[in-house]
């Protein structure tokens, strides 16, 4: 529980120098020089987080709301919703894949926090979470 909120909380906020990350991140995707950033997730993570909460919870309530409803204009308005919180949960996942996969050089070994553990390396914690690494971490 206490996670959960630590996560809700982490991903709705708002740092300055969160628009410069973002103008930055093209950059940041290619050669790992990202602008920096202060939260526990980067300014672009917030907002997958929040996408993947609403879709998911969108595809819940509307997916139990077509087991009820089965005609009329209400299961229309359902099912659309439904469909396009997979559409664009679906294009999530590929955003999610394609990062965890390090094509982009900026995100290579960002794998690592998400699986086995979620132990990444110094120098991947660094690039992409400048603030998770102390001093301590790198004597
Ligand atoms: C990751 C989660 C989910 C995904 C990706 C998903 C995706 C879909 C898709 C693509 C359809 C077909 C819609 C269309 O006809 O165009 C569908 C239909 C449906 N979904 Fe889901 N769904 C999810 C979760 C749920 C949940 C949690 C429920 C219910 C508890 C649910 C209940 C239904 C029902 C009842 C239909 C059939 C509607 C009909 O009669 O045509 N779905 N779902």
């Amino acid at each position: 529980m206490r996670a959960a909120v630590r996560f809700g909380l982490e991903s709705v906020r708002i740092n300055r120098g969160d628009g410069s990350w973002f103008r930055h991140w093209p950059r940041g995707a290619l050669t790992g020089r990202f602008g920096s950033h202060r939260g526990r997730f980067d300014p672009g993570q917030r907002i997958a987080n929040i996408a993947f909460v609403v879709t998911l919870g969108t595809l819940i309530v509307t997916g139990v709301g077509l087991t009820m409803v089965k005609t009329g204009p209400d299961f229309v308005v359902l099912v659309r919703v439904h469909r396009f919180a997979t559409y664009a949960l679906t294009a999530l996942v590929a955003e999610h894949v394609l990062l965890a996969l390090g094509v982009l050089p900026g995100y290579r070994g960002a794998w690592r926090s998400m699986h086995l553990g979620g132990r990444t390396s110094t120098p991947t914690a660094r690039r992409l979470w400048p603030r998770s690494v102390t001093n301590r971490d790198t004597e």
